[in-house]
């Protein structure tokens, strides 16, 4: 069974590496790497297959930046004549950046089986490109993997055959389960920086609703300035960001943060892992906070991952800057949540996702 694996951006390569190592050790399946190559930058793409054991991808697309629509109409350019060419069983996708709907697309129209990683989730904020991509994905998709349980009624509502659905945990969860210890053992990033465990806040920010409007990205940094007269703050810039703070002039409130380029997976998890307070707009961090029992405030109106705020150490903190410091000083003041680890939340899910797949491609 051949199937067509596909990345695209940063998270990406965090989910699919349990699922290559997986379908390598499956001798039915022979698994093709596709990147799209929407992240493309060395710190944003290279050090996570070199960190993460991902082997080489067998087709490159190098598509890069450009608005949603272009980058997607581009990705779906490339990909038909390989699809022609490779006439796979099968194509894998997983979450929901545009690389994703792209691809799932494409297979589509040319009547190939989609299956996607990490399906169901929804923030019911239609005006993230995100959330447009999830919903498309998922109807267009034939195998559906759920990371949480409402993933599974979000589906069940929008008509999803439920032979279809599979609730099988989060691969993102396999891959921190399987690299954190050699983060903390390895990563030399905390003195680097000078820092003491517990002693300081992690800050991401990249999406377009909080960095692309000059008035929402600096009430935000505002906000988080008035923290660092307590704590350090270290910003990992991604690059939209620092585009953004640089064309809008914020230096001068970034400048009393530890302002750092994008970390490697290893990096990134040590410096979590320590953390006293993760501040963040990502999807995966929200996860990845849960896992570690780090407390985290998401800096958005809504999560598409409720299951983080539910069972994890996750908070809604909106996106004016208010809001987020007063979530934030809370946390600090009271240590914040303990948080459980939501089910099947194990290390396993890639591992019952093939297994499933096996047994689906045997039924034909
Ligand atoms: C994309 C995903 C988002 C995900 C994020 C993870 C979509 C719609 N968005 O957002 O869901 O959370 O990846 O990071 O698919 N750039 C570089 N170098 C790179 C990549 C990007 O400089 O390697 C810059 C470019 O200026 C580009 C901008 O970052 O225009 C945004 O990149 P893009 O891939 O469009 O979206 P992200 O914001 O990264």
């Amino acid at each position: 069974m051949k199937i067509i694996n596909v990345v695209g951006t940063r998270p990406n390569f965090i989910k699919i590496a349990p699922i290559m190592e997986q379908m390598s050790m499956v001798s039915a399946i022979d698994p093709f790497l596709l990147h799209t190559g929407q992240h493309y930058d060395e710190s944003m793409n290279q050090v996570f297959f070199d960190q993460l054991g991902i082997p080489k991808p067998d087709m490159y697309f190098g598509v890069g930046s450009g608005n949603n629509a272009n980058q997607v109409s581009e990705i779906i350019k490339c990909i038909d004549p390989i699809l022609d060419q490779e006439r796979p069983d099968a194509l894998l996708v997983v979450g929901d950046v545009n690389s994703t709907v792209a691809c799932a697309w494409a297979a589509s129209y040319r009547k190939i089986p989609v299956i996607h990683v990490e399906a169901g989730l929804r923030s019911f904020d239609r005006s993230m490109p995100e959330e447009v991509n999830r919903i498309i994905t998922d109807q267009l998709s034939d195998l559906l993997f759920v990371t949480e349980k409402s993933g599974m009624d979000n589906l069940f509502r929008e008509g999803i055959d439920s032979e279809k659905i599979h609730f099988v945990g989060n691969v993102m969860v396999d891959t921190i389960k399987k690299y954190r210890y050699l983060a903390e053992r390895d990563s030399r990033v905390l003195e680097t920086l000078k820092l003491k465990s517990k002693q300081y806040v992690v800050l991401t920010l990249h999406r377009p609703s909080n960095v692309d409007n000059i008035s929402t990205l600096k009430s935000i940094l505002e906000a988080v300035r008035k923290l660092s007269e307590e704590l350090k703050i270290v910003f990992p810039l991604h690059p939209r960001t620092r585009e953004k703070i640089k064309e809008f002039d914020l230096e001068y409130i970034t400048k009393s943060f530890s302002t750092i380029g994008p970390l490697s997976y290893l990096d990134m998890v040590c410096l979590m892992s320590q953390a006293k307070l993760v501040l963040t707009d990502s999807g995966g961090i929200q996860e990845e906070t849960t896992i570690l029992g780090i407390p985290c405030v998401t800096m958005r109106e809504n999560t598409e991952r409720p299951i983080t705020i539910e069972k994890g150490t996750n908070q809604l903190g909106g996106n004016n800057g208010e809001g987020i410091w007063s979530v934030a000083r809370n946390i600090l003041k009271s240590g914040g949540k303990k948080g459980s680890i939501p089910n099947l939340w194990d290390g396993k899910a890639a591992n019952r996702i093939v297994k499933i797949i096996s047994s689906w491609s045997a039924k034909g």
